[in-house]
């Protein structure tokens, strides 16, 4: 049994780079949420980061490099992907690729493939100069729980079992990684969806890129980050088209009336309730993206009885948005 520890949330790259030495994994900020990282050579602290988030062994996890060169060393690199890394890194587009002998298997679930991305934030680069190799790191919550954007939502989930959380405000981009897989070159898929659009992509390429909508029901996931039911508050969450407009009917009256959060993405023409909530007050699709995770999660932990939040438009990173949403939702009302 692993005794109880208090985290500590701090700004010293040293010191996380200190408990990784001491066999401990740390949380730490990138653009998109924050990751729980361990070096890619320290097969004890990654046992360690399955372990704390109760994360099934068949969930492979996203190597971080510094750059294209570090990506050579993990991965079989055509020109095409190349092309790719160089473009959009460091940013938020991970890509899915053959792996190197180099990443062992419990990294990869088993596969003989590997995903890697450059991360943006100056500190988690930081953190990757000074151990020397590239870093595998989850999101820094428990299985099937949201992903956190802020060093607190990371304490609040895991606090009691880390040792040190490396604070760097809040995550610009608020969703995770783009996954994109290359395994076959001339059919590149889309495996998650994520704050680099699909349509950003396939221009990049001059080709159609396929979504992969769910993960295969056996054997290793494709991608558990698509499995149906991800990214979950204990509440119960309702997904609606029109907040401002919606009607309940039925059985959903008190659901919709009774001590129920509502969360409108953009301002509506009226003033705001008890209860009501704004994602972005400037309309802004990136702000939203930004605010949605830290705010379900407060939702969640605030005891209300129920959370109604509206869809984004499905375009540029609302179809980000609105895949988080459909997997976070107990109840999808959403016309189809
Ligand atoms: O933005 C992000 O990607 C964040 C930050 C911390 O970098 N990381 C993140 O990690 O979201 P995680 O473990 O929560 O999600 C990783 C996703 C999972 O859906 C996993 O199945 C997929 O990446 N994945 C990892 N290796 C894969 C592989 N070889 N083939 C296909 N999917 C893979
Ligand atoms: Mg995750």
């Amino acid at each position: 049994m692993r005794h109880r520890v208090q985290a500590v949330i701090g700004h010293s790259t040293d010191e996380a780079v200190f408990w990784l030495r001491q066999g401990e994994p740390v949380a730490l900020p990138t653009e998109t949420v924050y990751g729980l990282a361990a070096p890619l050579d320290r097969l004890d602290i990654i046992h360690k980061i399955y372990a704390l988030k109760q994360r099934p062994a068949d969930n492979p996890l996203i190597v971080h490099v510094l750059d294209c060169d570090q990506l050579q060393e993990v991965a079989q690199c055509s020109p095409k992907a190349l092309h790719l890394a160089e473009k959009f890194w460091p940013g938020p587009l991970t890509l899915v690729l053959p792996k190197k002998p180099c990443v062992p298997d419990i990294v990869t679930a088993g596969q003989p493939t590997v995903a890697v991305r450059a991360p943006q934030t100056a500190l988690f680069r930081e953190v990757i100069q000074k151990i020397g190799v590239p870093l595998v790191a989850p999101s820094a919550n428990k299985f099937q729980h949201v992903s956190p954007t802020t060093a607190h939502q990371v304490y609040r989930d895991m606090g009691d079992v880390l040792h040190y959380i490396l604070d760097g405000g809040a995550c610009r981009f608020g969703v995770e990684s783009t996954i994109l897989s290359l395994l076959d070159e001339r059919h590149p898929q889309l495996l998650r969806y994520g704050p680099i659009a699909k349509e950003t992509l396939e221009t990049f390429l001059g080709q159609s890129i396929e979504t992969v909508s769910h993960a295969p029901q056996t054997g290793a996931h494709l991608s558990p980050g698509l499995y149906k039911k991800h990214y979950s508050p204990q509440t119960p969450l309702y997904l609606v088209d029109d907040l401002a407009n919606y009607q309940p009917s039925g059985g959903l009256r008190d659901a919709f009336a009774k001590n129920a959060a509502h969360v409108f993405l953009f301002p509506p023409e009226r003033h705001l309730q008890k209860g009501e909530f704004v994602l972005s007050e400037h309309s802004d699709l990136q702000e939203v993206a930004m605010r949605l995770f830290a705010i379900i999660s407060e939702l969640d932990a605030a005891h209300y009885d129920a959370i109604w939040i509206e869809k984004a438009p499905a375009k540029d990173i609302g179809n980000a948005i609105n895949d988080r949403l459909s997997r976070a939702a107990h109840f999808d009302l959403r016309a189809k």
